[in-house]
């Protein structure tokens, strides 16, 4: 099925999830590789054009799953899951789609702010914010900790998905995975 239904997610959600989940995981560990390669290794340049580009096809990505999560139905929590636990479920969500739009922002204006054109698959991005070395330094540090704040929040939903799994029992990942508990 396509679309979501109050039991389950649809196959666009589950693709849009696990898509972003997997660029996610690439553009940090690339992101932290590429920032140690001597300046002169051609290696440098590449991962840092493609780091741009998936991280604009990220923000992309989560600018259309927005607002495509708002008009289908949501499946149902869990009934052993308190108010307290769905509102605060549903904080983390918001708080991991806020970061991933801030963090390729405060990245492409750390490309713009050093005089240089982001590129986004080939094609060169307008400069935003031009040359400008204490904007730059400010939008390089909020890019890192923006992305090891999600990464955190990451660890923390993954480890609620196998609570929810091992412990409760319930059907939470399974669902995310198009499959079901059997009865
Ligand atoms: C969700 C999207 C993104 C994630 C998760 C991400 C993650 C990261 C991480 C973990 C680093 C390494 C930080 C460190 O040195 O500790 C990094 C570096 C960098 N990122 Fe991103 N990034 C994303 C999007 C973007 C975008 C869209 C751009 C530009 C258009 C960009 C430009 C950069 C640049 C230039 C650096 C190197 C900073 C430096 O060391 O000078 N990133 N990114």
């Amino acid at each position: 099925m396509l679309w979501n239904t109050r039991e389950s997610y649809g196959l666009i959600t589950r693709l849009f999830h696990w898509g972003i989940a997997l660029l996610f995981f690439a553009l940090f560990f690339v992101g932290l590789y590429m920032g140690e390669l001597d300046k002169t290794d051609p290696l440098r340049k590449q991962l840092f054009a493609l780091h741009q580009s998936v991280g604009m096809l990220v923000f992309l990505l989560t600018l259309i799953r927005i607002p495509l999560s708002r008009i289908q139905p949501e499946p149902m929590p869990p009934s052993h899951m308190g108010p307290w636990e769905v509102q605060f479920a549903n904080a983390v969500k918001k708080g991991m789609n806020l970061l991933l739009l801030l963090i390729p922002i405060a990245g492409y204006l750390t490309v713009t702010t050093k005089g240089y054109h982001p590129i986004f698959f080939g094609i060169e991005m307008p400069i935003l914010i031009g040359e400008n070395e204490e904007l730059h330094e400010f939008f390089e540090e909020t890019h890192e900790f923006l992305a090891w704040t999600l990464m955190a929040i990451v660890v923390l939903h993954m480890a609620a998905a196998w609570k929810h799994h091992f412990i409760d029992k319930d059907d939470v990942l399974l669902r995310m995975l198009g499959r079901k508990r059997p009865e």
